[in-house]
């Protein structure tokens, strides 16, 4: 029997790739750098299967390249903004995605860029490079509190609430915003707020919203407008959720103290982002979840998702459900 052609963008982490590799007719795309938009169209001429990552962009054209047998579209990644969704769900193709495994690591990583951030950790370092750093004293690299301190939680989902179970641990209060009215967990003492109250009394503001239509430019001249100057922003979401203008100039007027930001727009950020000559700010590239064990998670996922996808069957984690008919089978699938 003919293994079915998929198309995979980057190689995904073992055991995942095998799994992958032993059941299909693979091309797995070798270099570091991404495919461009027209290698993608050519690669993906005939796949009944592609497995992408967040860096591209998969959209109709992508779809109609592939033609009428592509059954499945799995990203790597729990973010789906990089495909069009509604453009897949019209062709009946599931999209699935890996929620879950990165939530706790992605956390991690907020808390450790919200410490960095507020104790200037990174420009200490810098300092002690260049040798900037000249003598203990008391009133050098000083910086923001934890404990007692307000955090606003802009999303309360999986990310929002692992980063509160953390900030409940420093004796942080914790404040949130989320579309879902009544979204608190119990145990953490979290208090559902507006936006407005959220930016006015947070201390610290951290990011954990999918980037949609409303949340594209939440964070613009307004908001940091609102915001305490002695506050930290965190963003380990979506680079456009924050207006990067805006926020150079809130950075460089000290309207806020400081911001730590996994994402940005573009990414990688270039060299010569205005963004990267402040000394307040704090830019990781898109690492949040790069640990050892959630990526090797997340590269499982999106192969069990493809698998499943070209057998026709649901897939385990699928973001557009309403392309199965009542039987759990996809239009793209007969
Ligand atoms: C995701 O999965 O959406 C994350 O941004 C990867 O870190």
């Amino acid at each position: 029997m003919n293994k079915p052609k998929v198309f995979l963008t980057r190689r995904i982490l073992e055991p995942a790739l095998t799994m992958v590799m032993e059941s299909c007719q693979a091309d797995v795309w070798p270099d570091e750098i991404p495919p461009s938009h027209e290698k993608l169209l050519e690669r993906v001429r005939g796949v009944a299967g592609l497995l992408c990552l967040l860096t591209d962009r998969i959209d109709a054209e992508v779809m109609q390249a592939a033609g009428t047998g592509l059954k499945v579209i799995s990203n790597c990644a729990v973010g789906v903004d990089n495909v069009d969704v509604p453009a897949a769900s019209r062709r009946g193709i599931p999209v699935g995605n890996t929620p879950g495994v990165l939530t706790e690591a992605t956390a991690d990583f907020t808390f450790a860029l919200m410490m960095a951030a507020a104790r200037q950790v990174v420009a200490g370092e810098r300092q002690v490079r260049s040798g900037g750093w000249k003598t203990w004293s008391l009133d050098y690299l000083l910086g923001a509190d934890f404990a007692g301190a307000t955090l606003g939680l802009v999303g309360f989902g999986r990310i929002g609430r692992a980063v509160a179970r953390r900030a409940s641990g420093f004796g942080m209060r914790i404040i949130f915003t989320d579309p879902s009215p009544a979204a608190s967990e119990p145990g953490l003492n979290a208090v559902q707020v507006e936006l407005d109250t959220l930016l006015r009394e947070a201390d610290f503001v951290s990011l954990h919203t999918p980037l949609t239509a409303e949340t594209r430019g939440l964070m613009n001249a307004d908001a940091f407008a609102k915001m305490k100057p002695t506050a930290v922003l965190v963003n380990t979401s979506r680079g456009p959720v924050v207006d990067q203008a805006a926020l150079y100039e809130a950075l460089a007027s000290k309207r806020i103290f400081a911001a730590a930001l996994d994402v940005t727009v573009p990414e990688p950020l270039p060299t010569d982002s205005p963004l990267l000559t402040l000394e307040n700010c704090i830019i990781a590239p898109h690492i949040a979840s790069a640990s050892w064990q959630t990526r090797r998670e997340m590269s499982r996922m999106a192969a069990e998702n493809l698998l499943a996808g070209l057998k026709g069957e649901h897939l385990p984690n699928c973001v557009n459900p309403e392309v199965y008919d009542g039987h759990g089978v996809s239009r793209a699938a007969h």
